[in-house]
């Protein structure tokens, strides 16, 4: 059961007033248990579960194959955790392709612990958002490059916001997700100066990942932070630790020792 302290109102709130005092927002991606309870204990202020388990975690080449299955299996898993960060899950694609499954969907991941949920896109599924706010669920919107239309973007991720005519979608697409009450707004790939417009333009928080440094808070998948996933490092992220590099080795050493005394 969720403290009343942290119920998602409250948490969403305080985000809100971080932005209004200039205090960033730190948010890292948790697919378990143990990830979720550990950056927990860090202080982070929110915790996605991100459709990013389908490459770091699940071996898929993009997000494209997660499933609400997995989703709410992912979200289940970090929920035990209690955290004290909104605890958020994506909404995979296709799964709120209209306002009906977007609500189905969103109750699904409600009911597995998330308190939030995440959802790519901007005016084009204003009325799924809006039927997920009516029903008392906080949404985080995700507006420039979006990994679930990576296929349709040729297979390569590219920077949003660079013409006026994108840019001007862009503000709309943000304005109006404000105004149907999403909480914040994940900034993905966006020019940086053009970054800074958006968070000028706006009350709701901007979570910004490869957008500059003017968002009001930042998003990491935390395997890249920390180096988990040693076979894709992203050009923005120099990874602080190299855990996949380590956890090979202690495993080789473990096998050698291991033989040796037969
Ligand atoms: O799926 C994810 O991890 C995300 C973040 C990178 C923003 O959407």
């Amino acid at each position: 059961m969720t403290d009343h302290l942290f119920t998602p109102e409250n948490l969403v709130s305080r985000l809100k007033s971080m932005k209004e005092r200039g205090e960033k927002i730190a948010a890292l991606t948790a697919y378990d248990y143990p990830m979720a309870k550990l950056l927990d204990e860090a202080g982070v202020d929110i915790l996605l579960v991100g459709d990013s388990l389908g490459m770091v975690v699940l071996g898929y080449p993009d997000t494209t194959s997660v499933t609400i299955e997995d989703m709410v299996h992912h979200t289940s898993a970090a929920a035990r955790a209690k955290p004290h960060a909104l605890l958020t899950a994506d909404m995979p694609y296709r799964s709120y392709d209209t306002p009906s499954e977007a609500l189905t969907n969103a109750q699904k991941l409600i009911a597995a612990g998330a308190q939030a949920i995440k959802m790519e896109g901007g005016i084009e599924i204003l009325p799924q958002i809006e039927t997920i706010r009516s029903a008392g669920i906080q949404v985080i919107g995700h507006l420039g490059m979006l990994p679930q239309h990576i296929l349709e973007e040729g297979g390569k991720y590219h920077i949003k916001g660079k013409m006026e005519e994108e840019q001007q979608q862009l503000i709309q697409s943000a304005v109006a997700l404000e105004k149907a009450g999403v909480a914040a707004i994940v900034l993905e790939l966006i020019k940086h100066d053009f970054t800074t417009q958006i968070t000028r333009s706006i009350q709701i928080p901007t979570i910004g990942i490869a957008s500059g440094p003017d968002c009001d808070g930042q998003i990491l998948v935390i395997h890249d932070l920390i180096g988990a996933f040693p076979w894709f490092t992203p050009k923005f992220i120099t990874p602080v630790l190299k855990t996949g590099a380590d956890t090979r080795q202690a495993a080789a050493d473990w096998i050698q020792k291991l033989k040796k005394n037969k």
